[in-house]
Formats: C-alpha cells, structure tokens, sequence
C-alpha cells in the first residue's frame, strides 16, 4: 500500500543574520513532526529554505558593501549548517534566488495578471521597510507600523494590485468556520477583527523602486512584492509550474505550515488567497506560534538579543537542546529563554530523571542477574497501575504531537519516567534481591522497568534521535522492537533480554560553574573582533536648546496597567506622574505584558498633546527605542528617582 503523504513546511528565513534559538524552534517542531509522522510510516515531505529577495536584503548587501547574492549566498551556508548540526531531517531546501523558483514565480504572477485578479495602478501609501509591508493609513498605529511600531515611508508609484478585497468574505468564512484551520484559534479573532473586518483592501503586488526581487515577466521595470515571491516557495518547491521537481499532485495541499505569529497574517490571508485564485487546494493548517523572548523582548537579529544555538549544541549536546526547546515552549504564547532553566531542566529531567532510571535499571540487571533475565515472573497488585500508564501513554503522545503541543507530549512522557522511579522506590529492587525467594519477583520488577525505557524512549526518538538508540542499545532492544506500533505494546522485549552497560547519558551540570563560563563564552562572542558599529544615520535638522526644553520630559511611576481591548499593540497604562496621576496609551503590548511594567519607573513626555487611540485617551507617550529585530524597549528610570522629577 503506498504511504499517506505529509507535508510540512517551515518558513524560509530571510538570510540577512545568521540564525538564532527563535529560528531553532519553528525548525525543531517540524522535524520531531517530520520524525514522528515518518516513524508512523506517512511520506513526509519536510520542506524549509531562504527568502532572499527584497529591499531590507538589498539593503543589507550594500551596507555590508557587496552583491546581493554573495550577501545571501554565506548566510545561507550558516543557515544549513547549523540544520546539519542539531539533526534537522529537511527533505528539501528551496532558495528563492533559485532558477526554477524565479521561472515559477514569473508564471504564477502571469496567471493571476491573465485571470483578472493581477491588475495595474498606482500605489499610494505607507511602507514599512523592515517589516516589508505596505500599509494604508487607517491601519497605522500612532502613524507607525503595526506589525513593529517602527516608522512608515510615503510610498507613491505605479504598481501591480492583487484583488485581494474580492476574497473577503470566503477568507472570513475559511478562518471563521474551518476549525483547525488556523491556529491556536485565539489567532482567528485577531485576523478576522484586525484585518478582515476593517475591510480588505487589494495588495500591492510589485516594486519598481528597487531591483532585488524577480522581475514581472511582462514588464521588466517592476520586481514582484516579496510576500508573492516567498508564499509561493511551499508550490514551486514541489514543482508547481517547473519542471525540476514533480510531486506537487502528490503532496500538495500541505498539512501543515509552520511559523511564529507575526506571519500568521500573510499565511492565513494572502496565501490562501493566492491559491483561491489560482484555483488550487488550500492548506490544511496554519500553525504560529509564540516568540522566544530573551531580555523581555523577541530574540531576533539585532547583536546582545540572541543566542547562539551552536554554543550550546556543543556544551549541553544536541539532545538536550532539542529538548529543552521543545519542552519549554507553551502552546500559543511566548517562552522566555534563560539559561539558567535550561541547565535545570537538562539536570532535572534529563540527567536525573531518565538518565538515572536508566543506569540503575541496567546497572540492577546487571548486578542481580549478570546482565541477562530470567524468564519467569510473579506480577503484584503494584505492577497493574503502573504498567496501565505506561501502555496509554503512546496515545496521549500522539494527540499532542499531532496538534503540536509538543511540551505537553514531553511531559506525559516524563510524567512516566517519574512514575518508574517511584516503582522503584516502591518494589525496592535491593529487598528483593537479599531474599533467594524473591528472585522470580525481582526479575519481574526489572522487566517492567526495561519495558518502561523502550516504550518512553521510542516516543521520546523525534526530539532526542541521537541519545534515544544508545539507550535501546543499553537495554537490549533490537532494532525491530523499536518502531513506533511496538510503542503501544507492554511485554515486547524478550522475557530473558540481556542489558549492556554504556555511558552515562547526561552528565550532571554544575550550575553556578555552567553560568559563569557560559555567560563569558557569550559575552566574548558577541564582542569578539566586531568594531563599534558604524551606521550612516540621518539627523533631523538642528534645533536650540530652547526647541529641546518646550519638551517636558518627566519621571512617572505604573501603578497599573492593561491591555487596550481589540489591540494586540496597545496598552493602557496608569501612571503616578507625581500631579495627580493620569493615562498613558502605549504600542507596546507585543514586547511586555502588562504585569512586566508594574511599579517601573519611565520617561514620560508629560506635555504633549492627549489623543484617542483605539477609542482610548492617553494623555502623554511613555518613551521608548525600536530595536532592529522589531520588539520595542521602554526606557526605564533608576528607582532612586522621584516621580514628577523633570529630564532635561
Ligand atoms: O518572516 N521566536 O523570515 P524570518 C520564535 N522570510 N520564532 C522565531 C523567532 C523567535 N524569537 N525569531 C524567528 C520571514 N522565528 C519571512 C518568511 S515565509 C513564506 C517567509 C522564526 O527570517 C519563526 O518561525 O524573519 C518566524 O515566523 C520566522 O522565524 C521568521 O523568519
Ligand atoms: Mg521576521
């Protein structure tokens, strides 16, 4: 019978910074997904790549003072070797600068112009140019970008339009009424609310400002907008109108595409579109999920807020970063990266909890029967519970693998290897062992062990694939009593199975020693051999001091605060300004939660004029800094400070 094919993609990353942990994640979850559905015997297509073109890469490449595609070519080397490096079992890797892509992209955009739904007009509005997004007015948040607070340029030229309006209603009854199409659906309302329902309004499709992009086949001066070029990466790669590759029939529509949530709203409304028009099947599911935050705000690619997945691939070992990453990451909302709960979580589960169970149940075999069981056996009313968990918990790892709760799948996994540890205690081994008579018992006990770590390890092979078959080594299953169906079997391994000593799995971590020398490698690193950066940055024209002191800055305290309902940017903040109190709106919500700025001290612009924002009044702005990666940072006031204190 031939496989069922599964296809899942990632995003393809822009290439202009190396990769961090934040692009780890997204990759990690589709490969355990990859490993786990290839194991339950599907066809998996895994696919991931780059997104090279665009004006923030042109941009990059000429400030770095070469051509775009030696710019991308390097990174793009470091992107797949840090795949290469923490086991990512891509089945393909597309590039966009690709020929067979461009040929792909050029003929979709074709198709669309020769059905009606490409049209050419002029283009007035907003551009946000690290976000590459085009806005329209109403959509600005305090005349900034919406999507990362940043500042907007005019933008006024002729240009491609796609009739994105004209899908409106069926995106609405998509997102609205296919459950499962999106998600965690807590995304449906903010897309349905945010987007859909302020009304739709068609995208502008190509660029004639600048040139690294694919050019529009049938009129040259215009590069097709970066968003069509790099949806379109999930068709072409399987050979949608190409010739290199020809398993489009076979795995399209994908069942899953993969991202974390600031580009949920390309993937659930431009792209679904996209295949409406080209009258193709639609994916099955959109997946975003949350940021890992490091410092409060989303690890991106600006220097100090990222960490280095090579650094600690080499000190903690592949596994145990796959792990810590994979189990760490809550469904639906963002995850603070620390080392410190990385190194406990590694020493806890990892060194103490399955690396133990392991060598004292091999060690036991070992010393009570020479390393190979006896083959009769005496079951107790104790043994029952236990081994009913064990035989479930197949099931329950299945269910959250599948919807991507891969952390809740990890802990009913460990919530079992806790649970073998306590049988342990509870049959002590140690008893039995002094009493000839027990012999028959003690034997059984630690079948139930061994059985227990092939059946947790087997579920645990998709995120740790390269400590999971040292352990079945250890415990003597072949190789034919590992696969996933066996998962769901207790009594598999042979009643006589012979245990074979081997390393310990996860030394220990000393902590304190670990952060220390740790934090040095990272500091080194991200200091080693740069020069202070040098940016041509353009001033606004020079003002007196007396320009300067018509603006009154002010120390303020938040006593409270909360999010701006219907906004996934704004909070509302109540501040002790020193003079009564008053309100504060601020576009800060995707980088603090509300709680995180209670009882800070901030810089308040205490004189300027109150507005609305989303129907709610702030008196004053609180100031804060844009970081390249997209996130904001407040500025924060020493608390030594008074409130009501002037800035000057
Ligand atoms: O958006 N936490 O590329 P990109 C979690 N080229 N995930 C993170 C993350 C973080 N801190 N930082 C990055 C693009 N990611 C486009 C995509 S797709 C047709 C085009 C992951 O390089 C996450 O999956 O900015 C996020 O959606 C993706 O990297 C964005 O990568
Ligand atoms: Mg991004």
């Amino acid at each position: 019978m031939p496989k069922t094919p599964f296809y899942i993609t990632t995003p393809i990353y822009y290439p202009s910074g190396n990769p961090h942990i934040g692009h780890c994640y997204t990759t990690l979850a589709c490969d355990c997904l990859a490993r786990y559905k290839r194991m339950q015997g599907f066809d998996v297509m895994f696919l991931t790549g780059t997104d090279e073109h665009g004006q923030k890469i042109e941009k990059k490449a000429n400030e770095a003072g070469v051509d775009p595609k030696k710019y991308v070519d390097d990174i793009v080397e470091n992107f797949k070797r840090l795949w290469e490096r923490i086991g990512i079992t891509y089945d393909r890797f597309i590039r966009t600068t690709d020929d067979y892509h461009i040929e792909s992209v050029q003929k979709i955009f074709k198709e669309l112009y020769d059905k009606g739904y490409i049209y050419k007009g002029e283009y007035v509005g907003k551009y946000c140019t690290p976000c590459e997004a085009f806005w329209t007015d109403s959509q600005l948040v305090d005349g900034k970008c919406p999507d990362c607070g940043r500042e907007v340029v005019d933008a006024r030229e002729e240009a491609y339009f796609f009739k994105l309006s004209h899908f409106a209603d069926r995106l609405e009854k998509l997102l609205t009424e296919n459950k499962g199409f999106l998600e965690p659906e807590t995304r449906v309302n903010e897309m349905v609310n945010n987007f859909i329902k302020p009304g739709l309004e068609d995208l502008c499709v190509s660029r004639t400002s600048f040139k690294w992009g694919i050019p529009v086949s049938f009129d040259e001066k215009h590069v097709v907008y970066v968003w069509i070029d790099a949806l379109s990466n999930y068709i072409t790669a399987l050979g949608y109108m190409n010739d290199k590759y020809d398993d489009f029939e076979k795995y399209w529509p994908a069942d899953v595409h993969m991202m974390a949530k600031e580009i949920v709203r390309f993937h659930s409304i431009i792209w679904p579109a996209m295949m409406m028009a080209l009258d193709l099947p639609l994916p099955k599911k959109i997946y975003g999920h949350g940021w890992i935050t490091f410092n409060g705000a989303k690890m991106g690619k600006s220097t100090g807020n990222v960490i280095d997945p090579f650094i600690l691939a080499d000190r903690y070992g592949v596994d145990a970063l796959r792990y810590h990453l994979l189990r760490e990451m809550p469904f639906g909302s963002d995850c603070a990266f620390s080392n410190e709960i990385m190194i406990n979580r590694i020493n806890s589960d990892l060194a103490n909890d399955l690396g133990n169970l392991v060598s004292r149940t091999v060690a036991m075999v070992i010393k009570y029967f020479d390393g190979t069981l006896i083959s009769d056996r005496e079951s107790d009313k104790v043994d029952e519970e236990f081994i009913g968990m064990v035989t479930t918990l197949k099931a329950r790892v299945e269910e959250n693998y599948d919807n991507f709760h891969f952390n809740i799948a990890l802990t009913e996994i460990f919530k079992v290897i806790s649970r073998a540890n306590k049988y342990i205690d509870e049959t002590a081994p140690w008893v039995l062992a002094k009493d000839e008579s027990k012999k028959v018992r003690l034997a059984t006990v630690l079948y139930n062990l061994l059985e227990t770590i092939r059946i947790t390890t087997i579920l645990l092979n998709p995120v740790m694939p390269n400590t999971t078959p040292e352990i079945l080594r250890q415990i003597g299953a072949d190789s034919e009593i590992t696969g996933w169906d066996s998962a769901g079997k207790f009594g598999v391994l042979p009643q006589n199975v012979t245990v074979l000593k081997g390393e310990v799995l996860f030394p220990r971590i000393d902590l304190d020693k670990e952060i220390d020398e740790l934090n040095a490698v990272l500091a080194s690193q991200n200091t080693a051999g740069t020069e202070p950066v040098k940016k041509e940055i353009e001033l606004a024209p020079e003002i007196a001091i007396d320009d300067f002191t018509k603006v009154e800055l002010r120390v303020a305290k938040v006593v409270a605060c909360e999010r701006v309902k219907k906004s996934d940017k704004l909070l509302c903040l109540q501040l002790d300004d020193g003079m009564g109190g008053r309100q504060v709106v601020s576009g800060i919500a995707k980088s603090y939660e509300p709680e995180d700025l209670i009882g800070k001290k901030v810089m308040l612009v205490a004189n300027l004029k109150p507005v609305k924002l989303r129907g709610v009044d702030s008196f004053g702005m609180i100031c804060a800094t844009d970081m390249p990666d997209g996130g904001i940072k407040v500025i924060f006031v020493d608390d030594d400070v008074e409130v009501g204190t002037r800035i000057r």
